[in-house]
């Protein structure tokens, strides 16, 4: 991750000094000893006018200046400026320079400076990321821009809203790293391993085996993975750093490592996409750092059930029925749709075993939601009112979008099963809708709220925040709900 050092000296030098421009002219380059007028009729002529997102890279005199263009003022928002941040950690390392000074916006408010300040430097953060672990043939030299100055007003202030910041960073990039390793390197048993890693941070970590999940009558998340050579497991992490009476918050992922369908196996165009299926699982787990490394004054679990989707001799078929922990049977009618029922055991199990105030699911539930929403926007269903509304408003703040979608009785009908208690898959229409009711089978009327992030776990487009390498949609969606809603300050 690139290092961010702050200063407030203005008159700083270095070889590319960045420059903010907001689309009214309204330079902040008084102290730069270059002549104002000059670059400013330098820059109209060159058609750079200060909107946001673009850039213009000009020689004056001794050195080299990047003018960055934030909009209006007035329109400018916290996410508008960590995308710039991004954008701007891309557009130098253009220059292979590592020699450089940004200069933050300097706003009327100055808590309004400090926050555009961070959030600058944050989105420099996500953007520097990049996994290459596997590339054994460089085309060409590596550059990353190892770090940078800041000129801030406010260095103290700025200071400590990057550090809360970074372990945000920190918990996104683990997400990114478990969602791109390949599926033959990371399956539940080397997940696991990763997982273990946190207790370092003070996390408490149990792994539930096939041994003990057998045991303990987990029988569906054993069944989507009987057909694979790498037995499921279940991952708990345990964060208690809130008062010691006050139940957890509980945050469940969808862990599964590659998803092939199963016997009833997928078309083979993009299949390999499937090692995302995962997502879920590694956004728990990106939380569980985050919250660790800022030290969060609250209690929360997050638990990750991980399993294979494989077709095999031995997997599970189409028409078997499935006893849960719950006691619930389910009759399988597709083998693709195995998320659920991975998740009906380890949501059971987090209600039955944490009695959590409330529940959040994560899961690539649903090739319809990806229809629905695209990738903007994760969809949200929710027995609750008020954690809906929550996470809806962390959501626009963020620009880590949820849209709620509906849930009523005559979806929940759709899966009612003929000879067990609930079919794992019902007709096309409403599906989305219908995985989700499945899942609320298993909750027992606790709180909950279930985000099917299909869409926003990856695209093919890149992302302003990290370009072509996952994103990692979540960890700061739930950071941010978290801190705002159920942490003591
Ligand atoms: N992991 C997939 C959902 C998915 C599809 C995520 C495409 C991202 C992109 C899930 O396990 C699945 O296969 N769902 C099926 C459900 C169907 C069989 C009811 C689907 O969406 O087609
Ligand atoms: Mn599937
Ligand atoms: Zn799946």
């Amino acid at each position: 991750m690139i290092k961010l050092n702050l200063t407030t000296h203005n008159a700083l030098k270095t070889e590319i000094t960045c420059v903010p421009v907001f689309e009214d002219q309204n330079f902040n380059i008084e102290k730069l000893d270059i002549n104002l007028e000059q670059t400013k009729a330098l820059l109209k002529m060159l058609g750079f006018t200060g909107k946001r997102s673009t850039f213009q890279g000009i020689t004056l005199a001794d050195r080299f200046m990047v003018f960055y263009g934030l909009g209006k003022a007035e329109e400018l928002k916290s996410h508008h400026i960590r995308e710039v941040g991004a954008q701007l950690y891309a557009a130098l390392l253009k220059y292979k320079c590592s020699n450089t000074s940004i200069i933050a916006p300097c706003m009327e408010d100055s808590q309004r400076s400090t926050d555009f300040a961070a959030e600058l430097g944050f989105g420099m953060q996500l953007r520097s990321y990049a996994f290459r672990k596997y590339k054994t043939v460089q085309k060409e030299p590596f550059f990353d821009l190892e770090s940078t100055t800041l000129i801030v007003s406010d260095e103290g202030a700025v200071q400590k809203n990057l550090a809360e910041k970074e372990s945000i960073a920190q918990g996104m990039f683990l997400t990114r790293d478990l969602m791109h390793e390949p599926p033959n390197v990371l399956y539940p048993e080397t997940f696991c391993e990763r997982i273990e890693e946190l207790k370092n941070l003070g996390v408490k970590v149990t792994i539930l085996d096939d041994k003990k999940l057998e045991s303990l009558g987990m029988n569906a998340i054993l069944a989507v993975g009987q057909g694979s050579s790498h037995k499921p497991r279940v991952a708990i992490m345990e964060w208690n750093n809130g008062p010691s009476t006050e139940k957890p918050m509980a945050f469940v992922g969808k862990g599964v490592t590659f998803d092939t369908g199963g016997i009833s196996l997928k078309p083979p165009a993009k299949m390999d996409e499937m090692k995302y299926d995962m997502t879920g699982a590694a956004v728990v787990t990106g939380l569980m750092k985050t919250l660790a490394l800022r030290k969060a004054t609250v209690n929360v679990v997050g638990l990750v059930g991980l399993a294979e989707n494989s077709p095999d001799g031995n997997a599970y078929r189409p028409g078997d029925i499935i006893k849960t922990y719950s006691g619930q049977t389910i009759e399988v009618t597709n083998t693709d749709a195995e998320g659920r029922v991975v998740l009906s055991d380890v949501l059971n199990y987090a209600v039955k075993n944490y009695d959590p105030k409330c529940l959040v699911d994560l899961a690539t539930l649903t090739g319809a939601i990806v229809i629905a929403l695209g990738h903007e926007y994760a969809g949200l269903f929710s027995n609750d009112d008020t954690l809906a509304q929550q996470l809806n408003e962390v959501g626009t703040d963020l620009n880590e979008k949820v849209w709620r979608m509906p849930l009523c009785e005559a979806y929940d009908r759709l899966i009612d099963s003929k000879i067990a208690d609930v079919n794992n898959c019902g007709p096309r229409q409403a599906s989305s809708s219908t995985a989700a009711h499945f899942l609320q089978r298993f909750v027992e009327g606790k709180p909950w709220v279930h985000l099917d992030i299909a869409g926003t776990a990856w695209g093919e487009k890149a992302h302003p925040l990290s370009g072509h390498v996952a994103y990692g949609f979540g960890v700061q969606l739930l950071n941010e709900f978290v801190k705002r809603h159920y942490e003591a300050s």
